[in-house]
């Protein structure tokens, strides 16, 4: 059934109504500072089955908890020492911690999709912290996009995907970061099961260590990380020195493009404007050729993003 979908703004009246609709079993769709996520009660089976409906996600893809804070990650999950390593350093921010989950937390079964893990971030983002809050229970959360399109990265984006699907839309403004957040698996040794916004170095020199890095075992432990996602609708072209005649040009550092993720070649710059300028270009309808973006820091998050743009699809 089609619902109306409102815009909230970012003060206490928007907050409470959220929070109300989330209580509900209704979603509504917030800025966190990597992208925004689609909202609703993680304890609630049948606000997380609406998530899966909206997104239209296929049920395998387990789902993203964001908590307030430490104590309430530590009421879901396993707490191993790496956990409050990699916690104190990063959260709140822009990663994910992968861990054991505890019986009886009341999480939805359709969050975890059956695994025997739990996905969970506490966000930096103040309006999501106000949300949580206010909320005052742990919020399931994907990227508010249809499943396999662009992250939205701006309230326009989230409302151009999913408007008349979710009950509300909370205004905060452009995301900062712009790519998902680093997803880190510690069921077992550290693992890297995605690239995003915190960068891997990071993350290994907070542990000391190297991270495994996700599929070097073969096996697919983020089962979101299929080939083909965040795909616009036009054809992309990837390592573009030029622009081919027909094409726009995504360009990045001194070269002649449509839009540039960064002019001066700065890699956290151009994370912020990945998904918008996506979005832009798609909207020329053209296909997309993109400039070669170097494989360190948060490029690996955006070449990642890229290479599943470009992926062939069904
Ligand atoms: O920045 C982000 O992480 C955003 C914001 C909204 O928080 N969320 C996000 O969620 O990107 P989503 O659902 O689009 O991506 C979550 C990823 C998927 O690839 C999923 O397979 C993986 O996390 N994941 C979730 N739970 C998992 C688990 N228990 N084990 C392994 N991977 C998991
Ligand atoms: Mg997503």
């Amino acid at each position: 059934m089609p619902v109306e979908t409102a815009l909230l703004s970012a003060d206490p009246d928007g907050y409470a109504r959220a929070a109300a609709l989330l209580r509900g079993g209704a979603l509504v769709a917030f800025p966190t500072e990597t992208v925004y996520g689609l909202g609703g009660d993680a304890t609630d089976d049948m606000a997380v089955a609406r998530i899966f409906e909206a997104k239209g996600r296929p049920r395998f893809n387990p789902l993203i908890v964001h908590v307030d804070g430490v104590e309430t990650a530590r009421e879901f999950v396993e707490w191993p020492h790496e956990a409050e390593v990699l916690a104190s350093a990063f959260w709140p921010g822009p990663l994910t911690l992968v861990l054991p989950i505890k019986a009886g937390t009341g999480i939805s079964g359709l969050v975890t999709a059956g695994l025997p893990s739990l996905a969970v971030r506490v966000p930096a983002n103040p309006v999501a912290r106000a949300l949580l809050r206010a909320f005052g229970g742990p919020v399931a959360g994907p990227s508010a996009n249809p499943s396999g399109r662009i992250s939205p990265t701006t309230a326009a984006h989230v409302k151009a995907g999913l408007s008349g699907k979710i009950a509300a839309v909370l205004d905060g403004g452009a995301c900062d970061v712009g790519v998902e957040s680093t997803i880190v698996g510690l069921t077992d040794a550290p693992v890297l099961l995605r690239p995003g916004g915190l960068p891997a170095e990071a993350v290994e020199q907070a542990l000391g260590a190297p991270l495994a890095r996700h599929g070097a075992g073969g096996a697919v432990t983020a089962p979101g990380q299929l080939a083909s996602h965040y795909a616009p609708g036009a054809t992309v072209r990837l390592e573009a020195e030029r622009r081919e005649p027909g094409e726009v040009l995504l360009g990045f550092g001194q070269v002649e493009c449509d839009l540039n993720l960064s002019a001066s070649g700065d890699l956290t710059e151009a994370a912020a404007n990945l998904f918008a300028h996506l979005h832009a270009l798609d909207e020329t309808g053209k296909p997309i050729a993109v400039s070669p973006i170097p494989e360190r820091g948060l490029g690996r998050a955006i070449n990642d993003r890229l290479r599943r743009a470009a992926a062939p699809r069904d």
